[in-house]
């Protein structure tokens, strides 16, 4: 049964170029609500930990890397159908893929730096969410 709960984080291009603002305001504007969020920065090896799941692929380590180059916004949103209405939101992985008005069509630079992470299921928003926040962490 779906959660209506998806997670995401703006990355560090994003946060770098100041679109915290703009991204919220999509989000919002899409009819999401902030059940929890932070402002932080991952170390490598808690990035590594996060994207555990690509550990075998070949982008993995540049990942990482960038990924835990600077700080990131994490949240933790609540909608009717949050996981698919979320991805649609952001658009295509490869923005030079992304359909025009989402978000990473609007923010992102490259596949690597794609400006916003988006939950593939829910039963990852449910272990994405877990990796950030605490159940006294969200309202
Ligand atoms: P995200 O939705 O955070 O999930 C995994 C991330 O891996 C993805 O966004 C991209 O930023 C990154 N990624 C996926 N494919 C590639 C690729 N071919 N090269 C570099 N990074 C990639």
């Amino acid at each position: 049964m779906a959660t209506n709960r998806t997670f995401t984080m703006i990355k560090p291009d994003a946060v770098e170029k100041n679109y915290i603002g703009g991204i919220l305001d999509k989000i919002n504007a899409a009819g999401f609500r902030i059940v929890a969020m932070k402002y932080t920065k991952l170390s490598k090896v808690e990035a590594g930990a996060f994207y555990e799941v690509h550990s075998e692929r070949p982008f993995y380590r540049e990942l990482v890397d960038y990924m835990s180059n600077g700080p990131i916004v994490a949240a933790i949103l609540e909608k009717e159908n949050a996981v698919e209405d979320f991805r649609t939101l952001i658009g295509a992985t490869n923005p030079a893929e992304a359909a025009e008005g989402t978000i990473r069509k609007l923010y992102a630079e490259s596949i690597s730096a794609n400006a916003v992470h988006g939950s593939d299921s829910d039963d990852n928003a449910a272990i994405e969410g877990n990796f950030f926040f605490s159940s006294l962490e969200r309202f």
